[in-house]
């Protein structure tokens, strides 16, 4: 680490503990929304409701310098090999730079070969809708997309988020190995109105391969070229072709396309599909229009900075340990879940670049719910728990549904209520006020008024926008990959390799034998021994 950044975390450390006990509401007044506030097109990301003062800003983007994020950056953008471990570029900006103009990667323009994978996606996914392209029974009904982590996350989000766009045949997507998954999938579909999509990076993931096995017997019991009813999203070209899916149906992507990044060029087929190349564009061009702001804005102005400095003050700074990501948006439902992958497989990292162990906390833990279900399950623990949890909201001004106003406006009354208590709280002194309002005195009073105190001081964030349509979710993903990005620079690790995935998969391979009863447990530990062996009284064969 050199001594710039380390000056640059002292720096921060100190404003830390100066901001340890500071009232949010103390630094309140009504220049702070419009000064701790970040505007990228119509979205407004409000950080006021933070401990975040001028001077703790001022250290947060001085770490912004000290770790050369900007540099790092346009490395990024410009297709240098920032993915060290595996000695690739980093460019799924590049799947959406429409006409952005060239990208090299080892001095080669990349753009003319994504440009021609999106046009034969466009023309698959057109025959598709428009029943040119038919199963053994006619057009397509149902598309299942088999994928997991960012080859089924990305679309699965985003296809439910843009539900109110869908003009497609129905999109299912399958990603456990647990079969259960597939089979309530496949119950109900008629095989001979399916298309099947195999998406799969690397074409040798357990689940997926798996899978992909199963819909094809599936469809072998009634469809005589099963083959002619897949296709597959993936770099591995003979593999697919192994697995007997035709080249003019394998959409292809390069190794620099990061899989929890994938979401815009091939594997976002099922979406495509679903919504309409035309649509699926405007989703691209609103990550573009957030790829040009990040490049461009000034750091104090640029909103993936400004969230990742936000997400920096909370964990690495006043040691928060975990984030939540709470959508007041039904159908974002399942952007927590992709967030989960995007930053904790991206910045869950022990060491930086060069090895050597980190001196900072990793990347936070992301989890969270959609309001205003979340409310009804875990803020009890938000608002009068021992720990702080920083909140991020999510919530648009309108709704796509006709008639229902009124509920679109309660959603984003809860929102602002909770971001309000969070700050606010509640004292001892009003708590009383009024348990002695309902007849309360005593003793009696003081013990029910203390269940009812709300620490308050409890930081949020909340991002806007006027609708949650295709343009807006290309800038909202985006929008968070930066921040992942921009958290990773300032750290110092590699954000764009998954070597802590590797293990597991590892060992999940070398068990299976021993579950199966195939092969002996002698060597493995004894609580391994003992649950195989549970397995292998209790299996029904
Ligand atoms: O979980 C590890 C991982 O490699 C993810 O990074 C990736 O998104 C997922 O597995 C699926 O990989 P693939 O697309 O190669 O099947």
């Amino acid at each position: 680490m050199n001594n710039n950044i380390k000056q640059a975390w002292a720096d921060l450390d100190a404003q830390a503990i100066v901001a340890k006990d500071r009232s949010i509401l103390g630094l309140m007044d009504d220049e702070r929304p419009g000064e701790f506030s970040a505007r990228a097109g119509d979205m407004l990301f409000d950080y006021s409701k933070t401990s975040m003062d001028r001077a703790a800003r001022a250290a947060l983007l001085g770490l912004f310098d000290a770790a050369k994020v900007a540099e790092k950056r346009e490395a990024m953008f410009n297709g240098a090999p920032i993915n060290e471990t595996e000695g690739r570029s980093v460019l799924h900006t590049a799947l959406r730079n429409l006409d952005g103009g060239p990208v090299n990667v080892d001095g080669l323009d990349v753009m003319p070969e994504v440009l021609d994978t999106m046009a034969r996606m466009e023309a698959f996914a057109q025959k598709v809708r428009n029943e040119a392209f038919t199963g053994q029974g006619g057009a397509i009904t149902d598309v299942v997309n088999i994928g997991i982590g960012g080859s089924d996350l990305g679309p699965a989000m985003a296809t439910r988020a843009l539900s109110p766009y869908h003009d497609g045949p129905r999109v299912h997507f399958v990603s456990n190995v647990d079969g259960a998954d597939i089979a309530d999938t496949l119950r109900g579909l008629d095989a001979t109105t399916t298309l099947v999509i195999v998406a799969s990076k690397t074409f040798t993931t357990i689940e997926t391969m798996t899978n992909a096995a199963t819909a094809r017997a599936w469809m072998s019991e009634i469809v005589t070229d099963p083959g002619a009813q897949f296709a597959a999203l993936s770099s591995a070209e003979e593999k697919t072709q192994a697995f007997g899916i035709p080249a003019e149906r394998v959409f292809g992507f390069e190794d620099w396309v990061g899989g929890r990044y994938s979401l815009w060029g091939p594997i976002g087929l099922s979406l495509m599909i679903a919504i309409g190349p035309d649509a699926f564009r405007a989703f691209l061009r609103g990550a573009q229009a957030m790829d040009l702001h990040f490049r461009c804005a000034e750091p104090v102005e640029n909103m993936p900075v400004m969230l990742a400095l936000t997400g920096i003050w909370h964990n690495q700074g006043l040691g928060y340990a975990t984030r939540a990501v709470l959508p007041y948006s039904n159908r974002l439902g399942r952007l927590p879940a992709y967030l989960q992958q995007l930053e904790m497989e991206s910045n869950g990292k022990r060491v930086s670049m060069d090895g050597a162990d980190l001196t900072r906390d990793s990347g936070p833990v992301v989890w969270g719910e959609a309001g205003t279900n979340g409310q009804h399950a875990f803020y009890q623990l938000i608002h009068q728990g021992t720990r702080v949890i920083p909140c991020e909201f999510l919530v648009s001004t309108n709704g796509h549904e006709d008639g229902l106003a009124h509920q679109q406006r309660l959603l984003i009354a809860n929102c602002f209520a909770q971001s309000e208590a969070l700050m606010k709280g509640r004292s001892l002194e009003d708590a009383r006020a009024l348990m002695a309002a309902k007849g309360l005195e005593g003793s009696e009073l003081d013990r029910q008024a203390r269940h009812r105190v709300f620490p308050g001081n409890r930081p949020s964030s909340t991002l806007i926008y006027p609708l949650l349509d295709p343009a807006t979710l290309g800038a909202i993903i985006a929008l968070y990959e930066h921040r992942v990005f921009v958290e990773g620079a300032i750290l110092g690790i590699n954000s764009f390799d998954q070597w802590g995935v590797e293990l597991g998969k590892e060992l999940a391979v070398a068990l299976e034998p021993l579950v199966a009863g195939e092969a002996s447990a002698e060597g493995k530990d004894a609580s391994t021994r003992a649950l195989v062996d549970y397995v292998l009284e209790n299996e029904v064969r």
